[in-house]
């Protein structure tokens, strides 16, 4: 297994260009399932996921071809399509269970695995109760046996009024691919609004699919008979350029983030505004420098969006551990996402957790240690305290890292942090 070794503290200073937002191309090649014609993405980041995904539609017979820079990708059906989404592919990726809905949608079959992904909810799992219940009430029927959804649907899946107990990125995103094709109309309520929903939305409209946003929470769909060809390209990766955020803001750091809107990003702006970044903003680009002395901040809570994102809060924990005073983050979507807390203490964080709270008391001096990645995002955040400790911090298990961050340690080397891969 690779891991990085980075030797602190480094400067943070320079340019880096956000790749294509990996939460937004898993659902859109995800629903690639339902067209007969074509469809070219573009600005796909070559993550893990996304080549997880792209071997699964493959599975599934769809022809994938790159262009030369490897981030655009002509996808066509083929005559040997399957619905059968294997175990063996969708383990390591939670969002494999997105074909489940599109495969239904225009095959009215399918038997998908249960995924895998990032385990983030302590023992509760990472549950699809909410895309199950949903598909069943637009006409899905299903059993499940030996780690296996066996589905299908007595022709289209029926439009419906679908109203989400609790709001799930993932189930919103499955329903809207399965509304597309069907019959009728379908009103969703109680949805999610993260940009890379509107994302999808706008990929499927950009084929023909009729899809209406009515108000914040609710979207409607009225079913189409077939896809047109399309060619999309992907919108840049929130937590990424969040991630380069708090990384400038960590280091004293001078960073100009390329590529990415920054009105996606407002309320995690707010709050390194808060702590004392300077930040300016354009059209397409964020400049950012950190302040010499860190503030702390109470109450961050990880909300749906526009809230501040779950995925973006073990790295502002680490922000948080370098500020004068006591700041507090309280996790409200994934139980168990504290993993990476017991990490950072064994550089020096002072971090206590009771219940979904972690306090965090400022402490300027980290001692360089080996650490290990839990997930994703604790990866990341785990790369950003070997920036501001003293010594080599080695962070294992990078597999997490690679998943989700295009090109990681040779953006975080172009602007100043001595980072290396062990193989
Ligand atoms: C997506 C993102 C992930 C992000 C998360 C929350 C992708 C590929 N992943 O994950 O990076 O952290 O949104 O912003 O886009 N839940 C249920 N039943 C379900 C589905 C979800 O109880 O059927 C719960 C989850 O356990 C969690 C909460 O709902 O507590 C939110 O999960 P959800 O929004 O579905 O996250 P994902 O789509 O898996």
């Amino acid at each position: 297994m690779d891991k990085f070794v980075i030797k602190g503290p480094c400067k943070v200073r320079g340019q880096v260009s956000i790749s294509g937002s990996k939460n937004s191309s898993l659902p859109i090649l995800a629903a690639t399932l339902l067209f007969d014609k074509p469809v070219i993405v573009q600005n796909l980041p070559r993550v893990r996921d996304v080549d997880t995904m792209l071997n699964l539609l493959k599975s599934l017979g769809s022809n994938i071809q790159f262009s030369n820079n490897k981030k655009t990708v002509k996808i066509t059906k083929t005559k040997k399509q399957k619905q059968f989404a294997s175990y063996s592919i969708v383990k390591t990726m939670r969002a494999g269970i997105l074909v489940l809905g599109p495969l239904v949608a225009k095959y009215h079959k399918s038997i998908s695995s249960f995924p895998g992904g990032c385990v983030l909810n302590g023992n509760s799992g990472r549950p699809i109760n909410l895309h199950l219940e949903a598909l069943k009430k637009i006409g899905m029927k299903y059993e499940i046996k030996k780690g296996y959804i066996h589905a299908k649907s007595k022709g289209k899946l029926r439009g419906s009024i679908i109203r989400f107990p609790k709001i799930s990125v993932g189930a919103t995103q499955q329903l809207i691919m399965s509304a597309v094709l069907g019959l009728g109309k379908f009103t969703l309520k109680g949805v999610a609004s993260e940009p890379e929903i509107k994302d999808l939305t706008n990929f499927l409209i950009s084929a023909g699919a009729k899809i209406k946003w009515i108000g914040k929470r609710t979207c409607q769909i009225i079913g189409v008979n077939s896809l047109r060809e399309t060619k999309y390209s992907v919108m840049g990766d929130r937590i990424e350029t969040g991630t380069f955020c708090v990384a400038a803001t960590l280091a004293k750091g001078d960073l100009l983030i390329e590529n990415f809107d920054p009105k996606l990003i407002k309320t995690e702006l707010n709050i390194l505004k808060k702590v004392g970044a300077k930040i300016k903003l354009f059209k397409n680009s964020i400049h950012i420098k950190g302040p010499e002395k860190i503030k702390s901040i109470r109450n961050i809570t990880t909300k749906e969006y526009p809230g501040f994102p779950t995925d973006l809060a073990p790295q502002l924990m680490v922000l948080l551990c370098k500020a004068s005073g006591t700041s507090s983050i309280t996790e409200n979507i994934f139980q168990g996402r504290f993993l990476h807390a017991m990490e950072l203490q064994r550089l020096g964080a002072k971090i206590y957790i009771k219940n979904r709270t972690a306090k965090i008391e400022g402490n300027k001096n980290f001692i360089a240690a080996e650490v290990m990645s839990s997930d994703l995002r604790a990866s990341a955040a785990l790369v950003l305290a070997g920036i501001v400790s003293n010594g080599n911090t080695i962070v294992t298990r990078v597999y997490h890292c690679d998943r989700g961050y295009e090109n990681f340690e040779n953006k975080l080397k172009k602007i100043g942090v001595k980072i290396k891969r062990l193989k």
